[in-house]
């Protein structure tokens, strides 16, 4: 259950830097968004729409979005969105043997009844979810514990903390919770003010330091764990085109304006700001 724990994980960052409902049309704001990203679009059930730009739990078809398809309602494998998700059954469904169904939630090694169950490019093959030519794709092929060994293609234990790694962001070989840096294993979170933290490919300026003491990792500087500056862009800056500071996300005016956006900060958030967003 390998995507359930980097779940797990990934709503814990997301929680962490407290955007959570607003980033990437995710969870949708209920009722409808008052303030979202930038340029993105909120059309409802019923109103029209060029490709994207539905709400969450709708879908653009035929220029208008429409209601997702429920779990086992009938839908077809051959309409995906961009991601490769179906269509009609959205981001939580598959859509196999033409019903919306859940997918993609055995691991290798357990028991299954068709590949559609099994993770990744995982087959069930004697009951059991196997590896397609005895060879992984990515990690969500291997068991728990386990990560996807580029170079031959096997399934081989995650590193532990502290134990020498490659570069390699892409490669999960160190476990669970913690990230290659300079070579070794390193927890997520776990470095103080001043401890040297380069980001690497695929590390961002918070994967690393502790954000809980509000710190990020300025990479682009001194190269170590620092206070998260408290300066914040003026609000009467319109931040669309323009982009606001890495501790601030930019969201437009109203929630209906394409033009007009304001700079608002998505790490330390008060209660003042909170209110702004309509998180409480
Ligand atoms: C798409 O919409 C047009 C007009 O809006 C309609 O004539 C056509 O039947 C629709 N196609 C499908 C597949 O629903
Ligand atoms: C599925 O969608 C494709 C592409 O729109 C279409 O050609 C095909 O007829 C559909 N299949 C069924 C069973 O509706
Ligand atoms: C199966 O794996 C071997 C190496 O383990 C590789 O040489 C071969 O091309 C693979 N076959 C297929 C069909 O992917
Ligand atoms: C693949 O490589 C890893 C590390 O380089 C090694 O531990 C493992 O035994 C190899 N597996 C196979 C099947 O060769
Ligand atoms: C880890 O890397 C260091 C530095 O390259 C090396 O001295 C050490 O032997 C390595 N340890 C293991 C267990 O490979
Ligand atoms: C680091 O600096 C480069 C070049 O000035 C800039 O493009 C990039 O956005 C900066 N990255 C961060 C995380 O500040
Ligand atoms: C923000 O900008 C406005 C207009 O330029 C200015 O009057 C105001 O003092 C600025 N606020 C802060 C906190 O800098
Ligand atoms: C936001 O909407 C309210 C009510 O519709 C309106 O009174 C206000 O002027 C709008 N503010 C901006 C900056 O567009």
């Amino acid at each position: 259950m390998k995507t359930i724990f980097n779940s797990i994980l990934l709503i814990v960052i997301v929680l962490v830097i407290g955007s959570i409902r607003l980033s990437n049309g995710e969870p949708p704001p209920s009722p409808p968004c008052k303030l979202y990203n930038a340029g993105a679009k909120c059309q409802l059930a019923g109103q029209p729409c060029e490709n994207e730009g539905c709400i969450y739990g709708t879908h653009c078809f035929n220029g208008t979005c429409v209601k997702n398809t429920e779990l086992n309602g009938k839908c077809n494998a051959t309409l995906k969105d961009k991601e490769g998700n179906s269509l009609e059954c959205g981001s939580l469904f598959g859509c196999a043997n033409q019903k919306c169904t859940i997918e993609q939630y055995l691991e290798n090694g357990d028991a299954c009844t068709d590949s559609y169950q099994c993770l990744g490019t995982l087959e069930c093959t004697g009951g059991k979810c196997t590896l397609k030519n005895n060879t992984c794709k990515d990690s969500n092929d291997c068991p728990y514990d386990h990560y996807c060994n580029e170079k031959n293609h096997s399934c081989t234990p995650e590193l532990a903390l502290g134990d020498n790694c490659t570069q390699k962001s892409q490669v999960r070989e160190c476990r669970l919770g913690s990230r290659c840096l300079n070579g070794k294993c390193v927890a997520y979170f776990s470095l103080k003010e001043g401890d040297p933290c380069l980001w690497t490919e695929g590390i961002t300026i918070f994967d690393l330091c502790d954000i809980e003491l509000g710190l990020y990792c300025d990479g682009n500087g001194t190269k170590k764990c620092e206070k998260i500056p408290s300066s914040a862009t003026n609000e009467s800056v319109n931040c669309i085109g323009l982009g606001c500071n890495p501790f601030e996300k930019c969201y437009c005016v109203n929630g209906s304006s394409t033009t007009k956006g304001t700079c608002h900060p998505f790490t330390v958030v008060s209660l003042e700001d909170r209110t702004k967003l309509s998180l409480v």
